[in-house]
């Protein structure tokens, strides 16, 4: 039988339905997350250095990402795998670190079941990229 890999994932496929969480929200929950962590003394530097000048750009991508995610939308076309494995300093624990300001936000900022899944997704994307990032075989 041929099985959608979309069918087999474990989480919340649909719009989430919750009328208050809309791109407007979205969009105040992308700027508290990342307003957190470029005060963060670990991630702050990382995002400096690699995000110069104007953070509006990447704070619209980061919301329509949110948005296709969450409301599945389907306005956001990058791609993330590329731009995390160019970033060699980048470890496991910082992975940590970006989920823990995440979960924060999230707790702060949501409605508990809100809450519960977008850091759902962001731990299941998180999981992705680290494998993308740490185990995959060396260039020959
Ligand atoms: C320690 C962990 C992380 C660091 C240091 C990090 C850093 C960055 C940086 C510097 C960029 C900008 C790259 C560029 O524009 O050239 C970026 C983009 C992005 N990040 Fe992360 N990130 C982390 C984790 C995550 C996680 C867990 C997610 C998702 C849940 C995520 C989603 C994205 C997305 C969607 C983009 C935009 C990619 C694109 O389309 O260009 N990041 N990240």
């Amino acid at each position: 039988m041929n099985v959608r890999i979309e069918q087999a994932r474990p989480v919340q496929e649909k719009p989430l339905g919750d009328e208050s969480v809309d791109r407007n929200f979205i969009g105040q929950l992308v700027r508290e997350f990342y307003r957190r962590v470029r005060l963060d003394a670990r991630l702050g530097p990382i995002f400096a250095r690699e995000i110069e000048g104007d953070w509006e750009p990447h704070l619209e991508k980061m919301t329509e990402f949110w948005c296709s995610v969450i409301l599945k939308t389907g306005n956001y076309h990058g791609r993330p795998v590329p731009a995390h494995t160019k970033l060699a300093d980048v470890t496991e624990d910082d992975f940590q670190i970006w989920l823990g300001i995440f979960r924060e936000t999230t707790r702060d900022l949501c409605a508990p079941e809100v809450s519960r899944v977008f850091n759902e997704r962001a731990e299941l994307i998180a999981r992705s990229l680290q494998y993308a990032m740490f185990f995959r075989l060396p260039a020959a």
